[in-house]
C-alpha cells in the first residue's frame, strides 16, 4: 500500500505554552493512532517542522487538522509525496527538542526526496529526510 508523506515548516503562536503544547501534542498523537499516521513535531521555541506520513485518507485529515490549528501560522509546506516504506515508524506523534539551528537546516533542506539514504551515509547528508532521521536516531534508540 503506498505511503504519503508530508513535511512543513510554520510558526508558533505567541503566548503558546509548553503545557498548551503538550496537550496538543497529545490531541495529536490520539488522532494519528486512530488514522494509521505516524510522525515527528520539532520545535526550537518558536518555529515547528513536523513530518508525518501513512495512508493517504489519515494523511489527509491529519493534514486537514494542521491546517485548521489556530496554534500557528505561516504554515509552509516543503513536500509532499508518495513512498513506499514507513521513513519513521516510531511514534503516532512526538515532540523532539531542537535548537534554532536544526529548524532552520530542516526548513531549508531540500526535501526533492523523501526515502534515507543507507545508514553510513546518513551523516552529513544534506537531504532534509536524512537530516530529520540523524536528529531522530538518538531517540529511537532510547524509546
Ligand atoms: C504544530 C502542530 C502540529 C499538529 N500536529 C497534528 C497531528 O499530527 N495530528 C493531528 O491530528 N493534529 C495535529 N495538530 C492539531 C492539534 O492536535 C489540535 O487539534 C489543534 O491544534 C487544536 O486546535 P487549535 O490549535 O486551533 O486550538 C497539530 C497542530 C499544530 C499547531
Amino acid at each position: 500500500m503506498p505511503i504519503r508523506a508530508v513535511v512543513y515548516a510554520s510558526e508558533a503562536v505567541e503566548g503558546l505554552s509548553i503545557d498548551q503544547l503538550e496537550a496538543l501534542v497529545a490531541d495529536a498523537a490520539r488522532f494519528n493512532k486512530v488514522a494509521g499516521v505516524t510522525g515527528i513535531l520539532l520545535y526550537d521555541g518558536a518555529r515547528f517542522v513536523q513530518y508525518f506520513e501513512g495512508p493517504e485518507d489519515g494523511v489527509a485529515s491529519v493534514y486537514e487538522r494542521v491546517l485548521q490549528s489556530t496554534s500557528h501560522t505561516g504554515i509552509v509546506e516543503l513536500a509532499r509525496g508518495r513512498i513506499s516504506t514507513r521513513q519513521f515508524p516510531y511514534w503516532s506523534m512526538h515532540r523532539l527538542p531542537a535548537d534554532q539551528l536544526l529548524v532552520g537546516k530542516l526548513a531549508r533542506a531540500d526535501w526533492s526526496r523523501f526515502k534515507k539514504s543507507e545508514p553510513d551515509e546518513i551523516a552529513g547528508s544534506a537531504w532534509g529526510i536524512d537530516v530529520l532521521a540523524a536528529a531522530v536516531a538518538p531517540y529511537v534508540q532510547a524509546a
